[in-house]
């Protein structure tokens, strides 16, 4: 098996090569396809991956959970209240001990640099579960998705309406990795990072993407064949949800601003979705195929991620 990712940390897209971004979605579509007909994969029989979480989560959890038994190896569910970080312990000396039990690492917090200091500490492979920055295994499955409904990625554009957040960063990184165009649409005060988007840049210069960053949602959403959205309040920020409401009003996905888009446009999002903010009920339960599809290859994405950094 291809072996450039093993003993490596999944942090960012923008820090994996092109090829091992496409090494993680072949095997991602080969292990679907293993799981669907009943096929044993126990790619990781006997590893045991612990799972941080300092924010909720729903499919992340559940999606590292069962796919690390799917793969024969076991998760641990460790939750902030339960660990002794929730009490002070540095997480450079958490990286450590945990690095003595498990065989990987997988973190949902707050800060980015958090994630990178347990990466730096630990000496197995850390996976990014979610940081205030970015979102890379959303991203993993979204691109599957894209691929199983549209079949190509150059050539197409991707329009992200909403907050400039974690999942506008990613989505950043990975459509100009692949070499998709992509566009994003948020209100002053909630545009996307300036260092992400320069990095983007430069993954677009050698793939070949147009990268769009505006105001306007009409403008992102013409020519596009993907319209994605995310809440526009992120866990940590509910302080700011009323303030939010208001700037991020007329950021939303709607039947009106699906029709400017191209025939056959898909909706994504990666949910947890706020019916009548971010997207309109109509257009999210006639996208619904779509949409649980995407969260359905969080599975297969992440065990393509587990198998590829943590097997022996
Ligand atoms: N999309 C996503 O990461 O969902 P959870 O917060 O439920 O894990
Ligand atoms: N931007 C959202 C994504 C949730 C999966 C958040 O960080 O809460």
């Amino acid at each position: 098996m291809y072996q450039n990712l093993k003993g490596k940390d999944l942090l960012s897209l923008h820090e994996i090569t092109t090829e091992d971004l496409y090494a993680i979605l072949d095997l991602a579509a080969d292990l679907k396809a293993k799981q669907k007909a009943g096929i044993e994969h126990h790619l990781l029989k006997g590893k045991t991956l612990g799972m941080i979480f300092e924010k909720s989560s729903t499919r992340t959890r559940v999606s590292f959970e069962t796919g690390m038994y799917q793969l024969g190896g076991q998760a641990l569910f460790l939750s902030k209240n339960d660990l002794q970080i929730g009490r002070g312990e540095p997480i450079r000396d958490t990286a450590r001990v945990l690095s003595r039990y498990l065989d990987g690492i997988m973190i949902r917090t707050f800060k980015h640099s958090t994630l990178e200091e347990l990466a730096e500490y630990a000496s197995v492979p850390v996976i990014n579960a979610l940081t205030d920055l970015l979102h890379p295994c959303q991203v993993l499955a979204d691109l599957m998705t894209i691929k199983e409904h549209i079949g190509q990625y150059k050539g197409k554009k991707l329009a992200y309406i909403g907050d400039g957040n974690n999942m506008a960063h990613s989505l950043l990184y990975g459509c100009t990795k692949v070499g998709m165009d992509v566009a994003i649409a948020s209100p002053q005060g909630y545009k996307p990072d300036e260092t992400v988007v320069k990095n983007a840049l430069a993954e677009a210069a050698v793939s070949g993407s147009v990268v769009t960053i505006t105001d306007d949602v009409h403008e992102a959403a013409k020519g596009a064949d993907v319209l994605y959205t995310d809440v526009w309040t992120s866990m940590g920020e509910e302080a700011e949800r009323e303030q939010r409401l208001k700037d991020l009003a007329g950021y939303q996905i709607n039947a009106a601003l699906l029709a400017e888009a191209n025939e056959g446009c898909i909706v994504m999002h990666c949910l947890p979705a706020h019916r009548g903010e971010e997207i309109t009920e109509d257009v999210l339960e006639a996208q619904a195929d779509v949409i649980f599809d995407e969260a359905e290859n969080r599975l297969h994405a992440q065990k393509a991620v587990m198998a590829l950094t943590m097997m022996d």
